[in-house]
């Protein structure tokens, strides 16, 4: 594998994007078995009867013993394959941190009324943002309130803010007057045609987690545009309107690893920000939900996973009866006769227990499949002129997606738009 300093500094070759695209590929099809079912929907998954060693050791584990491991699943001592598949995953998810410049000091009251961890998230993005040219107009894409343009704008470019959401915007409009900076905030849903004609050569695009087919519409159009430079830390791929992912790059086009949005969701299971109420409701949810998948399948007759409608949290504070009636209600199913509903929910806790730990096989490919949709972004961007470089913005603690890759077309290039 590439030492790690050539993935940060210097624009990427396309050979060096394409001999790593084509080990990720070759790896994540390799073991398809092992991370495209979800422990969550099957009672037992098909790779388990091949590794029973595994199986069994992972299914013996508790939910603490999964929750420790969840951040870091390339770590845990468990019995082959997984050790060796472990080693391979670090190597081909390793990644460079982006080198960061020391940024000038910003006027403090900016700082009020954006959360903490935000705050850090746009020095971090802010500090790896080095192009050749230096940007005079910054283009937040996805603003929400524009803190990322406003913060960047402090160093005296202009500001467009685009958001679809009509509150943030007005919100964001009066952040900036407060501020005095020259912002301009447009309610706008990029998706739609009349996007192509906010974005000028002349803007310096930024997208900080953008999800799905926002930050591509973007790739697209500020290629197209001639943009001369832009910076995206992508995030929640499967939000795409398409039930298959629609690979970017001629290489992805080219690739035998077909993605669905479910394949996608991979990269939104990990828990790395939320704080222990939110965790705590998560399994506690996920318990329930598990209970209730084993009443269903006996209530059907049919050992087949059952999706059911989101209920409000409110729902968990009600006995476990009333949440089981309330799914079995939505989902037109008779509760029939009396159940025991504490064995049922003590059932859906085991079971969430061996789901998790289960899952802990799948955590080993989510850095290889992010590395792999990124690399599909950055040759897109190379196919279109660009030299590109990628690599961490921050640390992981900040923000799963921490992923930033960056695009300028080189000096000699001519302008699209003259
Ligand atoms: C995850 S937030 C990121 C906001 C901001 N970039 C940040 O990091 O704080 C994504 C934003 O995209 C906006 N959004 C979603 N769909 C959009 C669309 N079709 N057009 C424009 N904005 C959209 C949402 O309203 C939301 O504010």
């Amino acid at each position: 594998m590439d030492s790690c300093n050539p993935f940060a500094a210097e624009p990427l070759t396309s050979d060096q994007l394409l001999a790593r695209f084509s080990a990720l590929d070759e790896f994540l099809l390799a073991h398809q078995q092992l991370w495209r079912p979800t422990p969550f929907t099957r009672r037992q998954l098909d790779w388990e009867s091949e590794h029973t060693e595994l199986a069994q050791w992972l299914r013996s584990r508790s939910l603490e013993q999964a929750e420790a491991a969840h951040n870091q699943p390339q770590l845990l001592e468990a019995p082959q394959p997984f050790r060796t598949i472990a080693q391979r995953a670090t190597q081909l998810g390793q990644i460079c941190r982006l080198a960061g410049v020391e940024q000038p000091a910003c006027n403090p009251r900016a700082a009020l009324d954006v959360p903490g961890r935000k705050w850090q998230q746009l020095e971090a993005f802010g500090s790896c943002l080095h192009f050749h040219e230096k940007p005079r107009h910054w283009l937040d894409w996805c603003a929400g309130k524009g803190h990322l343009g406003r913060y960047l704008a402090q160093d005296s470019a202009a500001l467009t803010c685009i958001e679809r959401d009509p509150e943030l915007v007005k919100s964001g409009q009066t952040l900036s007057d407060k501020l005095s900076i020259q912002a301009n905030h447009i309610a706008l849903d990029v998706m739609e045609e009349k996007a192509r004609q906010t974005l000028t050569a002349a803007q310096t695009p930024v997208a900080l987690h953008a999800c799905g087919d926002l930050h591509v519409r973007l790739l697209q159009l500020a290629s197209a545009a001639g943009c001369r430079q832009l910076a995206i830390a992508p995030c929640c791929y499967n939000r795409i309107q398409s039930t298959q992912y629609q690979a970017l790059s001629s290489a992805a086009k080219q690739s035998r690893l077909q993605l669905d949005r479910q394949d996608l969701r991979l990269l939104q299971c990990e828990t790395v920000t939320a704080g222990r109420r939110v965790r705590k409701q998560r399994d506690q949810s996920m318990a329930w939900r598990l209970g209730f998948d084993l009443l269903q399948r006996e209530l059907r007759g049919i050992d087949a996973y059952l999706p059911t409608p989101p209920l409000a949290t409110s729902w968990l504070q009600r006995p476990y009866a009333e949440y089981c009636a309330e799914l079995a209600e939505q989902k037109q199913l008779s509760l029939g006769s009396r159940h025991d509903w504490a064995s049922l929910e003590a059932e859906g806790w085991r079971q969430l227990a061996k789901v998790r730990n289960l899952e802990l096989v799948r955590g080993l490919f989510r850095r290889p499949l992010e590395i792999w949709l990124l690399i599909d972004r950055a040759l897109f961007l190379q196919e279109r002129g660009y030299q590109v470089r990628f690599g961490t913005f921050c640390e992981t603690r900040l923000t799963p997606r921490n992923l930033m890759l960056l695009a300028e077309l080189p000096d000699n290039s001519l302008n699209a738009c003259g």
